[in-house]
């Protein structure tokens, strides 16, 4: 680790603290406050996940840290700086938003996500890729979760930072995030040098359900064993919690989790009419070729029955279309 690179954490750290005392004990922060009280984090949850307010100007961060010794030139590297295009003139990247500090898996502040309060494009502003932020191997959470990881044998992933908190709050502490971006190999390696099981519970809108899909392929390649906890009604995970409360979460929708199968099943029924004599049939021809994928013949004939009970066709009529579809494919 560099001298440049422990200067930037230092710089992090000391600026998460700030911010975090700005949100809790000032009036600068007590709009940020109560949005965040609105949406249910409580004071506990703030202090756990570090989270603060940065000041609507566009030079407290650059005075704050030049005041304690860090040159501009540093803070732009860190990404806490921009630079006004080669003017060598510096402002604040993060103003008038709720921090939430992104630390790497040893707990180092190594960036910061910013959200609007309330409404306002972008949602998040992030720090960018530094020597210290590399976002494709970095998971939210990792660090505070990972001795309950091992200790549940179990991770549950969520897209987003308020997703991980509201699970905490509800005492799965075993959470982790993508942060929005799509699961890379990086990260699910990551993932399996601490644990086999995964729990995927992202955003019920189709951008979840899509990303889901993709993100357990991924783990599965690393050797994951793959669950799918889907969202009802759009929702997001802290939506949910909020609205159902965490027994129900915990119960209905991490306790109802799908191995990956049946989620391949609900997935290939997304957008078809069933009772369309057509889209039926192709569903079925879909989920035929689901089936012939599957590599123990125990799962296979589960499948092939539960398939012959929907949709009332006999079993033998199914076997023999699955063998042809197999053929094809070998
Ligand atoms: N994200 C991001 N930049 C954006 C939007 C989203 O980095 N402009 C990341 C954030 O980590 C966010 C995650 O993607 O937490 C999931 O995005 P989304 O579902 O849109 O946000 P929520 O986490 O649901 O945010 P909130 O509940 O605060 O609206
Ligand atoms: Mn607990
Ligand atoms: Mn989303
Ligand atoms: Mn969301
Ligand atoms: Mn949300």
């Amino acid at each position: 680790q560099s001298k440049e690179t422990k200067w930037m954490m230092d710089a992090h750290l000391l600026l998460q603290k700030f911010y975090h005392h700005l949100l809790l004990n000032t009036k600068e922060g007590q709009e940020a406050y109560d949005y965040l009280s609105g949406r249910e984090f409580t004071d506990d949850m703030m202090k756990k996940f570090g989270i603060g307010y940065a000041l609507n100007s566009w030079d407290f961060a650059l005075k704050f840290l030049t005041k304690r010794g860090y040159s501009q030139k540093l803070l732009e590297k860190a990404g806490l700086l921009i630079e006004k295009e080669h003017t060598a003139e510096y402002f604040d990247r993060f103003r008038d938003r709720i921090m939430f500090p992104i630390h790497d898996h040893k707990g180092n502040v190594i960036a910061f996500s910013g959200r609007v309060l309330g409404k306002g494009e972008p949602k998040y502003l992030n720090s960018p890729e530094t020597a210290l932020f590399n976002k494709s191997k970095i998971l939210y959470n990792f660090h505070q979760a990972r001795p309950h990881i091992r200790k549940q044998e179990q991770v549950i992933l969520f897209e987003g930072f308020a997703d991980v908190i509201a699970a905490d709050r509800a005492g799965l502490h075993h959470a982790i995030a993508t942060m929005g971006t799509s699961l890379t190999e990086d990260q699910a390696r990551i993932i399996r040098r601490h644990v086999e099981s995964v729990i995927i519970c992202y955003d019920g809108d189709n951008a979840g359900i899509e990303a889901a899909y993709r993100a357990a392929k991924i783990l599965i390649e690393q050797d994951c064993y793959v669950r799918v906890a889907l969202m009802p009604d759009k929702l997001d995970p802290d939506d949910y919690i909020r609205k159902k409360g965490p027994e129900s979460f915990k119960q209905d929708v991490i306790g109802a989790s799908l191995t990956f199968m049946a989620f391949k099943l609900q997935y290939l029924r997304r957008g078809r009419n069933l009772k369309d004599e057509g889209e039926k049939i192709r569903y079925i021809e879909d989920v035929l070729k689901e089936i012939s994928l599957l590599t123990k013949a125990v799962e296979r004939d589960h499948y092939l029955r539960q398939l012959a009970d929907e949709f009332s066709i006999s079993l033998d009529a199914l076997k023999q279309q699955q063998f042809q579809v197999y053929k094809s494919l070998n």
